[in-house]
């Protein structure tokens, strides 16, 4: 796919920080900021919302198909609509969580939520959170990172936000589905964050966007 834009992709397993370390880096960037994870836990509500088992591959295909996405541009956030209507107050619920990896390994899931995300980039410089950014998004940015922090770690941050979230279990089947699993892109640029600090994470991305060079303004 052909973009102007630039596309900064983070990718990582649960709770390694990359949702706040995206996010910083969007602000002091001055780009769009696009949680992908947040668009395959919007779809997974909606599939509860209607009754629907995660682990109904085809129903789950069906109910994608026939419902209606729209993104939109809120301050500097790409934000998923579900039949025009704004799911992010339920997204974080135990339920999400506890569904959302079957329902993101359906491939026509991935495909339809795919689409949306390379259009953020039509129209806006981006970082974009996720699992697959690098990998198959947008493969040809020159701009990937991939986060992880030790398991413990992971695990404390998620309690610390006060979450019941199985993130071994979410890791497992992230990483071993057959659509899109999450990998270490080749070219991308690992950082361990169990010992560091969003900014301290944040400033070595940009010392290394900046090494490749990235005209960076701030
Ligand atoms: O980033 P997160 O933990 O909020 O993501 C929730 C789930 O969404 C994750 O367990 C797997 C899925 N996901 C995905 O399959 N591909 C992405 N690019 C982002 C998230």
């Amino acid at each position: 796919m052909s973009t102007t834009h630039r596309i900064i992709a983070i990718d990582g397993p649960a709770a390694s920080g990359k949702s706040s370390v995206a996010r910083e880096l969007a602000r002091r960037l001055g780009f769009v900021y696009v949680n992908s994870g947040a668009m395959y836990r919007a779809i997974t509500w909606h599939i509860l919302e209607r009754g629907i088992a995660s682990d109904d591959a085809a129903a789950v295909e069906q109910l994608a198909n026939r419902t209606a996405l729209s993104c939109e541009l809120r301050s500097h956030d790409w934000i998923i609509l579900v039949q025009g209507a704004d799911p992010t107050p339920f997204l974080w619920d135990d339920r999400v969580n506890d569904n959302v990896s079957r329902v993101s390994s359906v491939p026509r899931v991935r495909e339809i939520l795919v689409e949306h995300l390379r259009r953020a980039a039509l129209t806006n410089d981006v970082v974009m959170e996720g699992r697959d950014i690098g990998s198959v998004v947008f493969p040809e940015t020159p701009y990937k990172f991939y986060i992880d922090a030790s398991p413990d770690i992971r695990a404390r941050r998620r309690a610390a936000q006060g979450q019941h979230d199985a993130i071994a279990a979410r890791d497992r089947a992230d990483s071993s589905r057959r659509a899109s699993p999450l990998i270490i892109a080749e070219d991308a640029h690992v950082i361990d964050s169990s010992n560091l600090t969003i900014d301290g994470v944040v400033g070595e991305i940009i010392g290394r966007l900046k090494l490749k060079g990235l005209t960076i303004a701030s």
